[in-house]
């Protein structure tokens, strides 16, 4: 059975790492996957999460299963997270959460679900979006659909020909949102715009599926909640996918959120009914440790408040190297406007690089980046600034 197989391409993004880990060229730097680097080039674990860690190490007192959707307090944490503490999805009611091995397990989770409703339903992704989203629908038997996001020469955000797009969407189709920290392009839609997206899915009767992988990355942990709660309306339903990877660090953990917001308590009770029957079939449980981490951590005010500063403090960094790099490409004499890359947020610059170019980096200079042109701007240090730019400037 397996001699007879061709070889399965390397993935565009993890593979990349792969390759990376056995260059043996020295000072290559890895800008392809997007993780988190602090100014020394290390990804370290988080101070609140070291907390947390030391306090479940004391007080746990069982390695037994969880519930199929994991605890009912780690739903009420994310949905105060996307919802706001105030909100009336919090307690629960329309909305129900599932505690899911990290955001990509919530995304398998909800195309099962979605082929299970509606095994019609395309999903409409954005161009460009995250290299492995087409991939993971397409695994459920779902087909996959794309409208216009980004406007590649223009470096801005293709709106007016986006809402043409989504006011064509047939009803019970899914489309899928990026949050914010837009994944490659960086560039994310304002408030109307939000507004507007969320006229349009009410008036055209599509499911909207928020990908929330950067929450607090972009502009803050609260504004960058802004597009799921302009999505939400009484009565409508959206599913959300949450991420914990890259605002807790705790990429190795996988730990992440589906949450879904039916039209009523009923609607969302019978939805969970099948969520439950697609994790039972496909992990059958979450593990807990990384979800844990994150409960202990939203529910303890102290620890908290240094989440909170240390999302910041990440965020700042990421802004820094931004602006640097835009200064260090002039520096090296580089004559087109890279300016747009301060426009972007979260941890990806869109560069605009081709494929050629992105390759001789990657031969040339140890310089690993997607193939898109994606650059992790979050992996970029003071310390490779200057050999980064010069190579790009080379390529140019
Ligand atoms: C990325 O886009 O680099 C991250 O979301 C990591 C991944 O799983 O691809």
């Amino acid at each position: 059975m397996f001699e007879q197989l061709e070889m399965a391409p390397p993935d565009a993004i993890l593979g990349l790492t792969e390759a990376f880990k056995k260059d043996p060229k020295p000072n290559k730097i890895n800008l392809g996957v997007g993780v988190y680097k602090d100014a020394q080039g290390g990804t370290p674990v988080l101070e609140c999460v070291k907390q947390a860690e030391q306090r479940l190490l004391e007080d746990e007192k069982s390695k037994s299963y969880l519930p199929i959707p994991g605890a009912p307090e780690y739903g009420i944490e994310v949905r105060t997270l996307l919802f706001g503490a105030a909100h009336e999805l919090v307690a629960g009611g329309a909305a129900v959460t599932a505690h899911t091995p990290g955001g990509t397990g919530a995304l398998r989770v909800a195309a099962d679900f979605i082929k299970r409703c509606n095994p019609a339903a395309r999903v409409w992704l954005s161009d460009p979006t995250w290299e492995n989203h087409a991939a993971v629908f397409n695994a459920a038997g779902i087909e996959t659909k794309a409208y216009p996001y980004y406007d590649q020469s223009g470096k801005r955000l293709a709106f007016d020909a986006m809402t043409d797009a989504l006011s064509r969407v047939p009803e019970g189709d899914v489309v899928l949102l990026h949050a914010c920290c837009h994944n490659p392009s960086g560039m994310d839609l304002d408030a109307e715009q939000w507004r507007e997206v969320a006229r349009l899915a009410g008036q055209r009767h599509f499911l909207p599926l928020v990908d929330f992988a950067y929450q607090g990355l972009a502009e803050g942990l609260e504004e960058d909640a802004a597009g799921v709660r302009a999505l939400y309306r009484a009565g409508f339903e959206m599913v959300v996918c949450s991420s914990f990877s890259k605002n807790f660090g705790l990429y190795n953990e996988r730990v992440g959120a589906l949450t879904i917001v039916g039209g009523d308590a009923t609607a969302a009770e019978k939805a969970f009914s099948h969520i439950k029957r697609c994790i039972r079939t496909n992990y059958s449980n979450p593990p807990a440790h990384g979800g844990q981490i994150v409960l202990t951590v939203l529910r303890n005010p102290e620890l908290r408040g240094l989440w909170a500063r240390e999302v910041a403090a990440m965020r700042d960094r990421i802004n820094g190297m931004r602006a640097l790099f835009v200064k260090t490409l002039k520096a090296k004499g580089i004559k087109e406007d890279f300016s747009f890359i301060t426009r972007q947020r979260g941890m990806f610059s869109f560069s605009g690089l081709s494929r050629e170019q992105v390759a001789l980096l990657r031969d040339e200079y140890a310089i690993y980046i997607v193939g898109s042109g994606r650059i992790n701007v979050a992996g970029m240090t003071e310390g490779n600034m200057d050999r980064l730019c010069e190579a790009i400037a080379s390529v140019l």
